[in-house]
């Protein structure tokens, strides 16, 4: 890390610099798929690689801001596409910006109140995340990958509990070959928790 300005590129999809390779496969997305069936089958078959993070490394402090490059790859799990675990931030009131580099994907997002959101992501879109929406990235292509740049205040923090307890109120699953928003029917509305 240094606290002097920088520039790097991107090549592919990798930043020509960063400090942290983070990679999520499938095992971590247990109970996440709604076709457990289906999770269970492509687990037998290897813990495939699902997604990936390039960070550059700052001070996890308010006043900076965490930046770098998330890859999710293509796939399907049942009919359900490849997508990322999905959080919370922990300071909920912080927000994040998305910039689509290449591929084809949705963001679906929600607030802690059950209001819901999906957005289309293509490259040159820019995606803004308000405070208090949960988001997930969610590759829709059958063949590329989903690139994106993100970048989120220093002190935000990341909250899985919560999704990985109740999951999202939307899925993304892939239906006459193409991507369809469909309820999850193990969602449950927040009276109700
Ligand atoms: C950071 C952020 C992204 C995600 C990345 C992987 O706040 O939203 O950098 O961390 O797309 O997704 P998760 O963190 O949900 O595994
Ligand atoms: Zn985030």
């Amino acid at each position: 890390m240094q606290d002097y300005p920088y520039t790097f590129g991107i090549s592919e999809g990798i930043p020509t610099h960063y400090d942290n390779h983070i990679t999520r496969t499938l095992s971590v997305m247990a109970g996440q798929f709604a076709d457990q069936g289906a999770y269970d089958a492509a687990l037998a078959e290897g813990d495939e690689l699902l997604y990936e993070v390039y960070e550059l490394k700052r001070p996890e402090v308010a006043g900076e801001l965490l930046h770098g490059i998330s890859i999710v790859h293509p796939g399907l799990v049942g009919d359900e596409y490849f997508m990322t675990k999905g959080h919370f931030h922990a300071e909920l009131e912080t927000a994040e910006v998305y910039y689509c580099l290449a591929g084809e994907g949705m963001m679906v997002m929600e607030t802690p109140e059950g209001d819901w959101a999906v957005e289309e992501l293509r490259p040159g879109r820019v995606l803004y995340v308000p405070p208090r929406w949960a988001h997930r990235s969610v590759n829709t292509s059958r063949n590329q990958d989903l690139v994106t740049f993100f970048v989120y205040p220093g002190d935000a923090g990341h909250d899985y509990g919560t999704i990985e307890a109740q999951g999202f109120r939307k899925l993304v699953l892939q239906k006459d070959g193409r991507p369809q928003i469909l309820d999850n029917p193990h969602w449950r509305a927040p009276a109700e928790r």
